[in-house]
């Protein structure tokens, strides 16, 4: 099958919408965007609120306003479920991608309400306070493992050596698994380039599926032995998979399909995002050096930190939505079934709500940013997320507080319009002292603070 091969349908565009082509004077996805699309996005937002682009999934409305992004997140004549126009544009694709579909569709984060807000308060259950707090000690001690492995005297690339590895074992502690299977990163991969496709390939499109049976098959296996071990009365594990399990005997979750979907779905959820936190992130921190030093003296600033770096580079570029029922907004009539793209890296530098939205300032006191998305599908893994990050640069800065870049200002970005980070990051430890690391500063007491709206919110 020719790569070239679209997976999605053309729609046509609707008469007198702007179009970003024709606003830009070129492609919008063009290499430029994908090394840097905040000019692209200052473009659109000041141009138009609403602008049609036939370079996203066959066609589909790009917001790039903080205050549009915001009210279609939370706005009900806006659905999450998206999944089907995905797989099953052509007849052909209908029967290749049946798997996948069944699957994929289920996941809660293509669910309205009220089958979203039942698996949500399920899920949520895996995701309190308390949860966070036992993983807390096992993360540091991840961490800390990953970064002793490197070797202080020579350059790393810190991707392979932590922030690949680390937010699949991450999940996997989580969750509960026993044992992380090795193709775990590489199936999430293969997701990620599908999800991540502006426009997939029905070649990307059958990798994923591939990779998402795969998982799928994996999962079987542990949850015929967790459902063994229930049956038997053995102690109660109290981690997700348990959770998940019970909630299908008591009818919480329909059945084992939509068990599967949430279990493969917390993987590609959170391994690809976290990943370009942690790469881009610290990547940032260290082109800063003010950031980088500010730190260095005053560990206390790390949340903010984390947070800004959400707001300025994040790593969940955008998502979408589809139009419930036709609707005027801005002076276009958007139709049944079309889809929205929230462009939420444009929401985060958007000028209307963060004053110097272009700088990267980690004591910017100001506003949240949407990097978590915002009302019921606002991000399950944001108060995880906000912990590893902080564990991780809090753990990099006090073993090695004169890292540096390798070559300074070279980054190797992903080419992924969704998943915005880099493919390495090399890093020089520079003046560690004879293999004395030096120690880990205190955190601060708020470390595992996410926005209010996103903590472990049902
Ligand atoms: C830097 C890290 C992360 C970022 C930037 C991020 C971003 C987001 C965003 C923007 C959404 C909203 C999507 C929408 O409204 O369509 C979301 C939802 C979600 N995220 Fe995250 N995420 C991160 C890490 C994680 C982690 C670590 C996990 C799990 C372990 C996770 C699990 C989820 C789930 C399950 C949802 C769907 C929630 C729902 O539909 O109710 N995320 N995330």
């Amino acid at each position: 099958m020719p790569e070239s091969r679209r997976a999605s349908a053309i729609h046509t565009p609707p008469p007198g919408a702007p179009h970003a082509r024709a606003l830009l004077g070129h492609a919008l996805l063009d290499a430029d965007f994908l090394r840097d699309p905040y000019p692209t996005y200052r473009v659109l937002r000041e141009a138009e609120p609403l602008v049609w682009s036939d370079e996203f999934f066959g066609g589909a409305w790009l917001m790039s306003r903080h205050a549009d992004v915001e009210m279609v997140l939370r706005d009900t004549r806006f659905s999450a479920q998206r999944a089907g126009g995905w797989v099953m544009r052509t007849e052909e694709s209908r029967t290749e991608l049946r798997g996948f579909q069944r699957l994929f569709a289920r996941a809660m984060i293509f669910l309205d309400a009220p089958d979203h807000t039942r698996v949500r308060q399920v899920l949520a259950t895996g995701f309190r306070p308390s949860d966070l707090q036992r993983l807390t000690p096992r993360i540091e001690r991840a961490v800390a493992e990953r970064l002793d492995a490197a070797d202080p005297a020579r350059i790393f690339d810190f991707v392979a050596a932590l922030a690949r590895p680390l937010p699949a074992q991450v999940i996997g502690m989580l969750m509960g698994l026993d044992d992380e299977p090795s193709d775990f990163v590489a199936w999430s991969d293969e997701l990620a380039v599908f999800i991540g496709a502006a426009d997939p390939s029905q070649a990307q499109a059958l990798r994923a599926q591939a990779a998402l049976l795969a998982m799928a098959r994996y999962f079987e296996s542990l949850l015929a032995r967790r459902r063994a071990a229930l049956d038997r009365g053995g102690d109660a594990r109290d981690d997700v998979i348990e959770r998940l399990v019970q909630a299908e005997r008591s009818g919480a979750i329909h059945g084992s399909a939509e068990l599967m979907a949430q279990c493969v779905m917390l993987l590609f959820a959170g391994h690809e995002t976290t990943r370009h936190l942690l790469a881009n992130g610290l990547r940032l921190l260290l082109a800063h050096p003010d950031a980088w030093h500010s730190l260095r003296r005053d560990p206390a600033l790390l949340p903010g930190a984390v947070r800004e770096l959400l707001r300025y580079d994040c790593p969940v570029q955008y998502t979408g939505r589809r139009v419930v029922t036709d609707l005027e907004l801005h002076g276009q009539s958007l139709r049944r079934g079309d889809l929205v793209v929230a462009l939420i890296g444009a929401a985060n530098r958007d000028p209307a709500r963060h004053e110097r939205p272009d700088e990267l300032d980690i004591e910017r006191r100001a506003g949240a940013p949407l990097a978590f998305g915002l009302g019921p599908h606002a991000c399950i893994g944001a108060a995880l997320t906000l912990m590893e990050a902080q564990t991780v640069f809090a753990q990099v800065i006090g073993r090695w507080p004169d890292l540096a870049l390798v070559p300074p200002s070279a980054a190797a970005w992903t080419g992924n319009p969704l998943y915005r980070g880099v493919t390495e990051l090399h890093l020089q430890p520079a003046t560690l002292l004879a293999g004395q690391p030096r120690s880990a500063p205190t955190l601060p007491p708020r470390f595992t603070e996410a926005h209010p709206e996103t903590a472990c919110k049902p």
